[in-house]
């Protein structure tokens, strides 16, 4: 069953939609719809669970689940063919996108994401963290999270940013952020989809990411045939917040290479 989802949708010209990561909401990108929306409609959805989207009881938040929830977003808004990008959980749910819908797909967006699923530890840390986060809400695991997302420049030089994404995780709901834990913990592997993609594709990473390495993103580059990867230098986890200008080059070139 899909979900109605909270989003924005600005600008206008050839439509791109952008997914946020965990346990965030669409406003971390609001640094690349302030640039995009002279030339594009950029649509950013609250993933289920998340931002202003609410979560129905007993809901699952599985990456396929959230990719059906985008698709049927673009069917009420009745566009067919998309360019699709994420951040880290919004580029898992960008592949089951791709998995699910690669017809409407013009364009895939992989900023500090992976195709892997999670290992068995990974797995155990996940359903650890639901645990915290049912008995002492988003706090219970906000500083945990904080710490793996920025590089050392940004953590020196932008309190500013540091005390806006504490303030973001802090608001997520805890059944949300529960429900999408469990979720990324059961994503299947897509790294049997690298050489199918056919479409287009750029893939950025902060090259200080302590959640998805370099070498995640170099992989992804050498199997995605004609794949463009741009490393940003002193970014982490969230480069598109912490390098708005680098991001922002990097995606406009990309999508100029589309003719978009
Ligand atoms: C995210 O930013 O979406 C998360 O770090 C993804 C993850 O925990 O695998």
């Amino acid at each position: 069953m899909s979900i109605d989802l909270a989003y924005d949708d600005k600008g206008s010209g050839p439509p791109i939609v952008l997914l946020h990561g965990f346990p965030f909401n669409r406003s971390i990108w609001d640094e690349q719809v302030a640039v995009l929306t002279d030339r594009y409609r950029v649509i950013t959805p609250d993933l289920r669970g998340m931002g202003e989207t609410p979560l129905p009881a007993d809901c699952a938040s599985e990456m396929t689940d959230m990719a059906r929830d985008v698709a049927a977003l673009l069917d009420q808004l009745e566009i067919r063919r998309v360019v699709i990008g994420g951040l880290s959980m919004g580029g898992y749910v960008a592949f089951a996108f791709y998995r699910l819908f690669p017809l409407r797909t013009r364009g895939l967006i992989l900023a500090d994401t992976r195709p892997q699923a999670d290992t068995e530890e990974g797995r155990a840390i996940r359903l650890q963290q639901v645990e915290r986060v049912k008995k002492g809400g988003m706090a219970g695991i906000s500083e945990v999270l904080l710490e793996k997302l920025f590089s050392a420049k940004t953590v020196q030089h932008r309190p500013e940013l540091v005390s806006r994404i504490r303030e973001m995780i802090l608001s997520t709901s805890p059944e949300g952020a529960a429900a999408a834990l469990i979720g990324m913990a059961a994503r299947m592997d897509h790294s049997y989809l690298l050489p199918q993609v056919l479409c287009p594709a750029l893939i950025v990473v902060g090259s200080e990411d302590k959640i998805v390495s370099v070498s995640d993103a170099e992989l992804m580059h050498r199997e995605i045939r004609g794949s463009h990867l741009t490393v940003i230098e002193d970014a982490g986890h969230v480069s598109n917040l912490e390098s708005p200008d680098e991001f922002n080059t990097a995606l406009l070139e990309f999508l100029r290479t589309l003719n978009a």
